[in-house]
């Protein structure tokens, strides 16, 4: 039996209440399992943290957390305490960069159980994944001010696309979509408006497309893709995006399938050089923190694909994740949930309740 080490950075706001319940049902999955998992709290990469040390994060970050094998982390950002760009350069997207977990791979799905927003959609309408460049794209710290304070203020900030980045995400995407039934990938594109990254993006999953002669593929802009995430969910099966679009549509589309309160997400280097990261797809909430009230789902999820990334298709591992997916979905059929899905539940009710269900 292997050993797993895993840092656990609960972060802020709800980040701390969903968190004991993600280990809760890890260490649940383990012991059902038979899973070495060992778990070490990071008390930094907070605003608490950055208001006494005036970092977000201890300058030998990198050193501390290269040597596990995952990242399971809650949630950055309390914008009252610490602005948004600053909190976030400083913990998550440092990570993300530093070790280079160049894909965000996020599942939407409708479950069993869960309501649906849109109207005549039952389970098995909506499954694929957003495909999400994590490491450059429209995220970038290049540019800056000019002229501040005159007339003539300027602003600028520079998107980059390397050769290497886009075509290490396309080429994931393309993998995925070859082992998936339908073989469809979507390209999401902006190449009427932005005139230099987006033509070149194009330019590139046509290359890759090339080398999947079984892929289904088509591109849609980015704002058409919008709609038809609303209007025709059933459509899709992998869809690649760039960082900032692939942000947008992945709040988007668990919003379509129900909530993003059970969104997960893996921010994965798939050449195991580094650690990769788990968290849900939601923020820190600061506005339902401290009630005990926040859907634990996403992150419980999210541990689920922490399993089986880290078991590297391990049948105990496999089985693991599985069975975490089936319990969420007994819970969602049964209850209790927490009152984004219209319950009264709390936080850790719903934990408790999946360990039951496990
Ligand atoms: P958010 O996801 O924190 O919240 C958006 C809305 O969804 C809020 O009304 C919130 O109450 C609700 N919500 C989110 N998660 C929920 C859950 N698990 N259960 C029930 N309701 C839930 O997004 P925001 O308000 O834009 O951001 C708040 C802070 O979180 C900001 O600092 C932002 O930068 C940060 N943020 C961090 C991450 C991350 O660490 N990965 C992701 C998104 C936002
Ligand atoms: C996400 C978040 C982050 C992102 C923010 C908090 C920087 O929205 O993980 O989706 O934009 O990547
Ligand atoms: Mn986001």
């Amino acid at each position: 039996m292997s050993t797993h080490r895993i840092a656990v950075i609960a972060g802020d706001g709800i980040g701390r209440e969903v968190m004991p319940e993600g280990l809760r049902v890890l260490a649940a999955a383990a012991d059902r399992f038979d899973l070495d998992l060992q778990f070490t709290t990071i008390d930094w990469a907070n605003c608490d943290y950055y208001l006494q040390h005036g970092e977000m994060m201890p300058a030998d970050w990198f050193e501390q957390l290269k040597g596990f094998d995952a990242l399971y982390f809650g949630a950055a950002g309390w914008p009252d305490k610490v602005p948004d760009h600053i909190s976030l350069w400083g913990s998550l997207l440092k990570f993300r960069r530093g070790f280079d977990q160049y894909v965000n791979l996020r599942p939407v799905r409708l479950m069993p159980g869960v309501p649906c927003p849109l109207a005549n959609r039952k389970v098995g309408d909506i499954d694929f994944y957003v495909v999400r460049e994590n490491t450059e794209g429209e995220y970038s710290a290049v540019g800056g001010r000019m002229f501040e304070g005159t007339e003539r203020e300027t602003v600028v900030q520079e998107s980059i696309f390397t050769r290497k980045g886009v075509d290490r995400i396309l080429k994931y995407a393309f993998d995925l979509a070859q082992r998936r039934p339908k073989k469809h990938l979507t390209s999401a594109t902006k190449s009427n408006g932005m005139a230099i990254s987006m033509p070149y993006w194009d330019e590139r999953v046509e290359a890759m497309a090339a080398s999947y002669p079984e892929v289904r593929c088509d591109k849609y802009h980015i704002d058409i893709l919008c709609a038809r995430f609303v209007l025709s969910p059933e459509r899709f099966d992998v869809v690649v995006a760039s960082n900032l679009f692939g942000d947008i549509l992945s709040d988007l589309g668990p919003a379509c399938a129900g909530t993003i309160g059970i969104a997960p997400s893996a921010n994965l280097n798939p050449e195991r050089d580094f650690p990769s990261l788990f968290e849900p797809v939601h923020g820190s909430a600061p506005d339902i923190y401290g009630r005990n009230i926040a859907n634990p789902i996403g992150m419980i999820w999210s541990g689920a694909m922490m399993l089986d990334f880290l078991g590297q298709g391990d049948a105990a591992h496999g089985a693991a994740h599985d069975a975490i997916l089936r319990a969420i979905e007994r819970v969602l059929v049964d209850g209790p949930l927490t009152p984004d899905m219209g319950g009264a539940a709390s936080t850790s009710d719903v934990g408790l309740a999946i360990v039951d269900a496990l």
